[in-house]
């Protein structure tokens, strides 16, 4: 079908959730992505942090044909094997004992808060429910991990949310300590905010939130959606921190793109969970955790990728620094952890987008006036030199 056709058609049956680009991307290998009209682009969105090993890693593109050929989908009545042995491999890479399946990162935001809760209600008799997040934040669209998002622009129109969550400034002890309550039953943070453009903690932060969550006798949930499965350097983010959290949710880079999230907490939380208590039909599925395993096992080999994720990380900050020099009046800042790198300026990006989009290479804007860069973590010296020399061209037609 023809592009204009198709995207007429998109326009008249979708619902309209997203302002997208008049773009249809058809196929993709590594970091490139090809459109119906046989355009190739550099992806330095990699599916909104998702696609962490590129597109189509042959891996995971066999484990899932394999995996087809035996078995899609059955009950979690009964016992899956991929999804047993996927479990098995992030509790002995975390601070976790147990895991459970869901289909996003916001049903995984959804099951850590209640699960926080029950914790404390059901499990311990103790009236603890209080949910403390971040201004900022981002943890999902769930009428839960809307309530948790700590940004109003995504909430208008869907009053009354959920009661018994409030906000405090992200990288702020003494907000958090303030906003403590006898009915705290967890904190609710993102290591790194991503979605609201890439703000990073200060380094003792987390330490402090620890101790606090510690003495209070509160759970730190930890929201790796976007952070994890190697994105900043480190499997997850929180270990940049020298920390652990009492529950972590995962999603995004966990299945290198198909949908799969998950929720991982301690043995002692996870009790809280019984049979009954909370489920997903869909959730750690066969065909998604063969997909997770290949990833996960591809991710982890030799440790190169995270290496490699590290190397490219400064190298791509550094390129970004060098543009903030020669271009002082339209960057503001750099920011960044591994590569998840944000680049503010003191203006709207959306064009900037639209015009490396026109240049062959895909980047993000975000919070108006933050460029989110979140490539796959096989990104190369020579793709960021090719990026980075169009930001210079596109920042030159600016300036
Ligand atoms: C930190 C964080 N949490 C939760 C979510 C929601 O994930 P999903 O869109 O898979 O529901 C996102 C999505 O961007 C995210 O970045």
């Amino acid at each position: 079908m023809e592009i204009k056709k198709l995207i007429e058609e998109s326009e008249h049956y979708l619902m309209h959730t997203y302002n997208r680009f008049p773009l249809v991307l058809k196929k993709g290998r590594g970091i490139k992505v090809w459109s119906s009209d046989g355009k190739e682009y550099l992806d330095f969105v990699g599916g909104v942090a998702t696609n962490i090993l590129g597109h189509c890693h042959p891996k995971v593109v066999v484990s899932i044909q394999k995996q087809a050929q035996r078995l899609i989908h059955v009950s979690n009545y009964y016992h899956i094997e991929p999804q047993i042995r996927l479990a098995k491999m992030l509790v002995e890479h975390s601070f976790a004992d147990k895991v459970f399946f869901c289909n996003s990162g916001a049903e995984a935001n959804e099951a850590a808060m209640k699960l926080s809760r029950r914790y404390f209600k059901e499990h311990l008799g103790q009236n603890k429910f209080e949910i403390i997040a971040a201004v900022n934040s981002f943890h999902g669209r769930t009428f839960a991990t809307l309530t948790a998002t700590g940004q109003d622009k995504f909430k208008i129109g869907f009053d009354p949310l959920l009661p018994g969550i409030t906000h405090v400034a992200f990288n702020n002890i003494e907000a958090l300590k303030n906003a403590l309550t006898q009915e705290t039953c967890a904190i609710l943070l993102e290591p790194v905010q991503g979605e609201s453009g890439v703000r990073i903690p200060d380094t003792d932060y987390f330490k402090q939130v620890r101790k606090l969550c510690d003495d209070n006798n509160v759970l730190l949930i930890l929201d790796e959606v976007q952070t994890g499965m190697g994105r900043t350097g480190r499997l997850f983010a929180h270990e940049n921190f020298g920390i652990t959290p009492d529950i972590m949710t995962l999603a995004k880079g966990l299945g290198g793109g198909v949908p799969i999230g998950a929720m991982l907490a301690t043995d002692k939380v996870a009790a809280a969970f019984q049979p009954g208590t909370h489920g997903s039909t869909f959730g750690g599925n066969p065909l998604v955790c063969a997909a997770a395993i290949t990833t996960f096992e591809v991710l982890i080999e030799d440790g190169f990728i995270l290496d490699q994720c590290r190397r490219m990380g400064k190298y791509f900050k550094k390129k970004l620094e060098d543009l903030k020099k020669e271009f002082p009046e339209i960057i503001s800042e750099v920011r960044g952890m591994g590569l998840l790198i944000g680049m503010e300026l003191f203006r709207d990006c959306a064009p900037m987008v639209k015009a490396c989009m026109d240049r062959g290479v895909l980047i993000n804007c975000t919070a108006g006036n933050v460029l989110r860069f979140m490539p796959p973590l096989i990104v190369t010296e020579k793709d960021i030199d090719h990026l980075a020399d169009i930001l210079e061209q596109v920042l030159d037609g600016l300036s």
